[in-house]
């Protein structure tokens, strides 16, 4: 397998991986407004898989089978960072946001990627961005103390 399949198909296993922690986290926040930002990150991170997907057999090759092993390992975190409290959820997101970008921003510098790849690696890295973004301000929301009814 060429070296461009290879990444793609990496990139594709962490978008699992993705999906699959903030899935399990969501729960957590029922009725905030940070639950509704994990639920639109959990669309777009399946969008970035599905994306990944679409490009790696347009390439002719086929998606990673070990993507399950990816999804199970992220819900496992996210259960996990759940049981931990909010806090613990909204720092381990940001983390897990922040090495994204820096990882795909390191295949993009190694690899020679065709155009229509590297295009939607960029696209990916800017949602990415905006996510450690929204991580961010979530943070914000739960140490903001609580006024009245
Ligand atoms: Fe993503
Ligand atoms: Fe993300």
């Amino acid at each position: 397998m060429n070296e461009v399949l290879r990444s793609l198909g990496t990139m594709y296993n962490i978008e699992r991986a993705a999906t699959a922690i903030y899935k399990a986290q969501v729960r957590a926040f029922r009725g905030t407004e940070i639950a509704d930002k994990l639920r639109a990150a959990i669309v777009n991170e399946q969008e970035h898989a599905d994306n990944l997907k679409a490009r790696i057999e347009e390439l002719g090759g086929t998606a990673p089978r070990m993507g399950l092993l990816f999804q199970m390992g992220g819900m496992a975190l996210g259960f996990a960072t759940a049981l931990l409290g909010k806090m613990r959820v909204l720092k381990t997101d940001g983390w897990v946001e922040r090495k994204a970008v820096k990882d795909y921003s390191g295949f993009l510098q190694r690899v020679d990627f065709d155009e229509k790849s590297a295009a939607l690696i960029q696209r990916n890295i800017e949602d990415e961005k905006m996510h450690i973004k929204n991580w961010e301000e979530s943070i914000q929301i739960l140490l903001k103390p609580r006024t009245g009814y």
